[in-house]
This record gives structure tokens, C-alpha cells and sequence, in this order.
């Protein structure tokens, strides 16, 4: 097994072996990723950070990452900070930082901000989400959490819920899920169904089983409920997200009596409630954690073998 790719730009990108590989290094990344044992994988290595938009965990947990490997990191958590609020362009920050660093990662609010930068620096470079585009990472630490619980993503039953449109988690997951032979259901209110585009490449695996806007529907025969926030951010108007707002909740009552588990890439806003925290459905925090051992196994992959 090997890993194929310079770049970590979108899902679509990666071959089966590449997720597999990267699953597999993960595994092998634990007890580090937890500080059991100690790892001098990634010294006089650095890692340039350039976050456009807000971000906790995916830029939190690619700090721990390089760091529990022995690694460095530069770069910003915010543009307030750097000369963009000057009028440095994206091209010029970029090139910039690719020449204090060995590999960059960035978020940006501009679907295909990473594919341009990827194409002017000569260092590997990853999305930590563009817009509504992709969200490879996230997409990889999703399969990483199932296949841990499930043992296999083939044959699973997998509900996509909450904001289909413009949600980059659920565009890469969708696309991984089918790749692998999971089955999917998609939940959204019907302004935000998961775009023509991305329905058109699931379509030749038939991983699609349903669209419909009823939570119910789905809760009998799903092990995966993997819920989104509605994206209030990319709405043109404000009035169309107050109408929107709010429209699952997942709570414990719901959840009684069925045999599934309940994932989110976080943040949560009202979706699910605090009353499934810590339950046997809660695997949300598990998730989050496992973002480490993945974006661990990720970077060692990308910069060792380029
Ligand atoms: C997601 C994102 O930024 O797309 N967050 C994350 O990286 N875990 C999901 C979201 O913001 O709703």
C-alpha cells in the first residue's frame, strides 16, 4: 500500500488505496496521537497555517498533530493578524509562506482557494475547507470513526442531515461513502438539498436511496446519523436562514429504541441536544479526537514522500 498524492485538495482526488493507506497509518498513530509514546517523526519540519475562516478543531487538531510529532508550525488563525487586512493577496501570502514552511494548510471561504494555491507553491498543500467545495480531512477522520465502530464502510446505512447545500463535510463525505459502498439517505429542508452536481457522481453507484425532508423516515434503518449545522454564513440572506434555522433536533427522546450511532463534524449549534452527550448514540467527541491520529498519519504520508 502506498500514498499517491502532492496535494490534499478534494476526496475526488484520492484513490481507495490512498484512504486506505492513510486509515491504516492512523491506527499506528494512536498511541502518539494519545501521548502513550513518543515520535521524532516530524522534527525540522513546519507546517504553515493559513486560516481565512474561523476553525477550531481542524486547526487545533493539525497543531497537535505536527507537534506530537516533533514537528513545528507557523502561519495564522486569523487574517486580523497578517498583512491580508494590509492587502497582501492570496497568491503573495501564500508563495510567502510556502518558502518558511514544508507543507501548508488552508481554509478560505473561496470555493477552489486551495487548487489555486496548490498550483503556484512547490509544497505540498492541503484544504482545511473552501467555501462549500470539500473538506478532505474531515472527510477522512468520518471514515476513520466508522470504520473503527463498524468495521467496514461497505453495506453501511449512512443519513446525511441538516444543510446538504452548502456544507463541504457532507460534499467529501458523500463522495467517500459511495466510493466504498455505503448506502445514503440525505435529510435536508428542500432549499438545502444536496446540490445536482454532487447527486450526479453518486449516481453511478447507486448510493443514493433517498432524499426527503422527514427525520423519520430514516431513523428505523440507519447506523449512521451524521447531522450538519445549517451553514448560517453562507446564506445570501439572512431571512431565508431564520426560516431554515433550527429545523432538526436531535435529542435523546428521539433516539430511544434504535440501534444507530450519531455523528458531527462540530460545531454543534441546537441540532442535537446535550441530552445525548455521553450516551451510547454520542460519537461525536470520539470523531473529533480521531481528527489527531488521521491528520497525523496524513502528514507524515505527504511529507515523506515528497
Ligand atoms: C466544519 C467546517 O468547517 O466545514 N467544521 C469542522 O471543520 N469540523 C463544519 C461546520 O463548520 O459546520
Amino acid at each position: 500500500m502506498s500514498f499517491s498524492l502532492k496535494n490534499v485538495i478534494s476526496i475526488k482526488d484520492f484513490s481507495k488505496e490512498d484512504i486506505n493507506f492513510i486509515l491504516k497509518q492512523a491506527q499506528h498513530m494512536e498511541p502518539v496521537a494519545r501521548s502513550q509514546e513518543m515520535s521524532q517523526g516530524m522534527v525540522g519540519k513546519i507546517l504553515g497555517m493559513m486560516f481565512y475562516e474561523p476553525s477550531t478543531r481542524t486547526r487545533l487538531s493539525f497543531e497537535t498533530s505536527m507537534k506530537r510529532l516533533g514537528g513545528g508550525v507557523i502561519g495564522f488563525a486569523e487574517t486580523g493578524a497578517s498583512s491580508v487586512t494590509k492587502g497582501e493577496n492570496l497568491a503573495d501570502t501564500a508563495r510567502m509562506i510556502s518558502k518558511y514552511a514544508d507543507a501548508l494548510v488552508i481554509r478560505h471561504n473561496l470555493e477552489g482557494a486551495a487548487r489555486y494555491v496548490s498550483d503556484i507553491v512547490d509544497v505540498p498543500v492541503i484544504n482545511a475547507g473552501d467555501g462549500s467545495g470539500q473538506h478532505p480531512t474531515q472527510t477522512l477522520l468520518d471514515i476513520y470513526t466508522m470504520k473503527r465502530i463498524f468495521g467496514k464502510i461497505k453495506g453501511l446505512n449512512v443519513a446525511l442531515i441538516g444543510d446538504l447545500k452548502y456544507g463541504r463535510t457532507v460534499h467529501s463525505l458523500s463522495y467517500a461513502l459511495g466510493m466504498f459502498g455505503a448506502k445514503m439517505s440525505f435529510v435536508s429542508p428542500p432549499e438545502l438539498r444536496m446540490p445536482q452536481e454532487t447527486l450526479h457522481d453518486l449516481k453511478e453507484e447507486k448510493a443514493v436511496t433517498q432524499e426527503t425532508d422527514d427525520i423519520h423516515q430514516v431513523l428505523d434503518e440507519v447506523d449512521v446519523l451524521y447531522v450538519t449545522r445549517i451553514q448560517k454564513e453562507r446564506f445570501p440572506d439572512p431571512e431565508e436562514y431564520s426560516k431554515i434555522k433550527g429545523a432538526y433536533l436531535i435529542n435523546a427522546d428521539l433516539l430511544k429504541g434504535k440501534d444507530l450511532i450519531v455523528m458531527h463534524p462540530l460545531p454543534r449549534l441546537d441540532e442535537i441536544s446535550t441530552d445525548v452527550d455521553n450516551t451510547s448514540y454520542d460519537k461525536y467527541f470520539d470523531q473529533a479526537f480521531n481528527g489527531v491520529p488521521v491528520r497525523m498519519a496524513l502528514l507524515d504520508a505527504l511529507l515523506k514522500s515528497f
